[in-house]
Order: structure tokens, then sequence, then C-alpha cells
């Protein structure tokens, strides 16, 4: 059940419906010459095939770093810039919600997302996003905690590593406690609230900022049939939620945000400096008496800067509201890719935090 009365509007890519002006080009055509035009301000329009979009980039990277060869963060930052002005005026055009070009993709979400549009135009790069994120949900997450498969909507953060998940299981499977009722704010693909529902919780409250967390999680918990035990809510925080609950559980961002976020998954990696301090005020407001707050983080920000703040031991040590009662920590196992190679990483650990009411 979804508290929200209205259905609710997926986010999605702009598309252009209008017929904007824009090149065409075709795979025998000068690259630099229509890589000009877009640094220019002219929209391409990509019309042979889906490769030739690619093509198209990789000059345009080419092209940029002749002129963006400052290397310092501020450097970097102003490349990266210029590189998505410039591509997303890289078009492919939709007709009855597909790809026109040869040999493109099938992505679902092109019909999905756009229900009232079948001819477009829409950006190459965002292109690039709807297809990977198609791959994902079709094909699915296998979640070996869960021993089920997650398929994460458009534009939602899912887990690509398990190291948290498994901490939180092994923590749920000895939790003695009531399970009448969780709150999980943050739910995104819903994992921690299906793992909730999985170790018998009765019934969970689980809110997100992100629109497309809750209308995927509207669809997995019908897929499940855990429509009975779960309530989902869009909005910030504790909106809307007049629960008590026994358990509170939030996987939060885990880095400081040094830029001005943007709605959907950028708050899913990065916090505001209120985030923390708001939270573990409401949070306080919705716990039973008994009940306690979980929160899984990781020390991922001090990793990267030693004197990044941590923002539960920031609250634990400014504020009286909660006291400590467990700090459990697991390495992150290192990838595939990364066992060969000496990199920060190699220290990082998740951390599962619980806290109880002072
Ligand atoms: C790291 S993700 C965790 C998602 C999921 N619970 C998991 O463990 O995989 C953090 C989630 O918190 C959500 N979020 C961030 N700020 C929020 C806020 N103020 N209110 C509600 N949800 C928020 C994000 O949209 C994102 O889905």
């Amino acid at each position: 059940m979804n508290k929200d009365l209205q259905p609710l509007q997926a986010d999605r890519p702009d598309i252009i419906t209008t017929k904007v002006e824009a090149i065409g080009f075709y795979r025998k055509m000068d690259t630099e010459a229509t890589v000009n035009e877009m640094i220019a301000g002219k929209y391409v329009l990509v019309e042979e095939f889906y490769s030739n979009g690619l093509q198209v980039l990789a000059e345009l990277k080419r092209k940029l770093l002749l002129t963006h060869t400052d290397k310092s963060f501020q450097g970097q930052r102003a490349y990266r810039d210029a590189f998505r002005e410039a591509s997303h005026r890289l078009l492919l055009k939709v007709e009855d919600n597909k790809l026109i070009v040869k040999k493109a993709p099938t992505i679902g979400w092109l019909t999905l997302l756009y229900p009232e549009v079948s001819e477009f135009y829409i950006s190459f790069p965002d292109v690039q996003g709807m297809n990977s994120s198609w791959q994902w949900y079709e094909k699915g997450i296998e979640v070996k905690t869960l021993n089920l498969m997650l398929h994460p909507y458009y534009g939602t953060y899912f887990p690509t590593r398990f190291d948290h998940l498994k901490l939180f299981d092994k923590w749920l499977k000895k939790y003695e406690g009531s399970k009448e009722n969780a709150i999980e704010i943050g739910v995104g693909s819903g994992v921690l609230s299906f793992q909730l529902i999985q170790n018998g919780f009765q019934n969970i409250f689980a809110s997100d900022s992100n629109k497309n967390a809750i209308i995927g999680v509207t669809e997995e918990t019908k897929r499940l049939g855990y429509e009975e035990k779960i309530t989902l809510n869009h909005g910030d925080l504790f909106d809307n939620c007049d629960v008590k609950a026994d358990l509170i559980v939030f996987n939060p961002p885990w880095l400081r945000a040094k830029h001005t976020l943007e709605e959907g998954i950028d708050k899913a990696m990065y916090y505001e400096e209120d985030l923390f301090p708001r939270f573990f005020e409401q949070a306080k407001e919705h716990l039973a008496p008994e009940g306690k707050v979980v929160l899984i983080f990781s020390n991922l920000a001090q990793v990267v800067d030693a004197e990044s703040p941590h923002p539960i031991i920031e609250e634990l040590r400014n504020n009286k509201r909660f006291k400590k009662e467990l700090h459990l920590t697991r390495d992150v196992r290192a990838s595939s890719r990364r066992t060969k190679r000496r990199d920060s990483r190699e220290t990082e650990k998740v951390e599962l935090w619980v806290l109880g009411a002072k």
C-alpha cells in the first residue's frame, strides 16, 4: 500500500518532442566536424547504427581532452561538465517507443516511462543510462541473504556489494525484541525491508525521497506477495509516519556532499549536512520505549579523508538522545578486479550501529 493517494509519476530523462533542428549523422561523415558543431551548440541526430553514437562520443571525448588538460579537481570537473553538456546534444529518434537506428538495444523503459508519447528524440547518454538500468531490471540481482532476485526500478539505488546486507542479516537473526512495527527510511530497492519481512516483522512503514524507489518497491511487493506487510511513502524521512516502531532502520548515504544535490540517485550516495541531525531528532519521536535504531554505515568517508566527520559518532557525542548498544564492523570484500591492486578500499569496512533511547 502506498500512503500517497495520487499515483506517482516516475522521474525520467527529458525528451524532445518538438522537431528540433538537428544535423543528421551517418557513419561515413566527418566525425570531427560533427563534434565541432555539437560543441558549438548544434543538435546531431544519429541516423544509421547505434554504434555511430559511440563513435561520436569517443571523438567528443578526444576533442575536449585536447583543451581540458588541467588535471586538478576543478579542471576535471570542468571537463566533465563540458562533456555532459555537449554529449546531450547527440540525439536518437524513438518511434513506437523503440529506437529506430540499426543494431540498437531494446529498452523497455522507453515504453514504461513514456506512456503518453511514442515518438520523440532523446539524448544518447540518457539512452545509455536507461539501457544499463534495463539490463539490471530484466536480469535481476541475486541477493543471497534473501534468497530472491531484486528488480531495481529505473533511477533507484540498488546494492552491488553485499557485505552490509550480511552484517544486517547476522544481527537480525539474533534479534529477540518485538517484531510488531518497523520503519525503514530510504527503502531504495526494498532489500532491507524484505529482510525484515523474511525475519518475521509484521508491519513495515518504508519511505524514500526518491519517487522511483517507491514506484519500484510497490511493484516488487506485489510480485513477492508482501503487500499486506508494507506501507510505502514518498517523502522526506518520517513524513506521514504515525507509527512508534520497535525498530527503525536506515542505510543512509555514506558521503557528505560537497555539491548541490540533485533529486534521485544522487541522494542515495551523498548527504547534506542537516540529514543526520534531522533523522535522529525524528527517530527519537518514532521509537517505541524499548525500540532500537539500526544504522548501516561505512568508514568510506574516513578512508578517503581521515578528517571527515562521522555523523553517528557526532550524534552520540553531542546529543543526549541515544546511547550506543552495539557497533559491528565487517571488512568489505575486495571485488576480483581489485584484488591485485593496493587501493584505499583495502581498509574499507561496513558498520552496523544499534542505538537505544537514553
Ligand atoms: C544508500 S541508499 C539505501 C537503499 C536501500 N535501503 C539499501 O540498503 O540498499 C539510501 C536511500 O535513502 C534515500 N534517502 C536519502 N535521503 C532521504 C530522505 N531525506 N528521506 C527519505 N529517503 C532518503 C535515498 O533516496 C536512497 O534510496
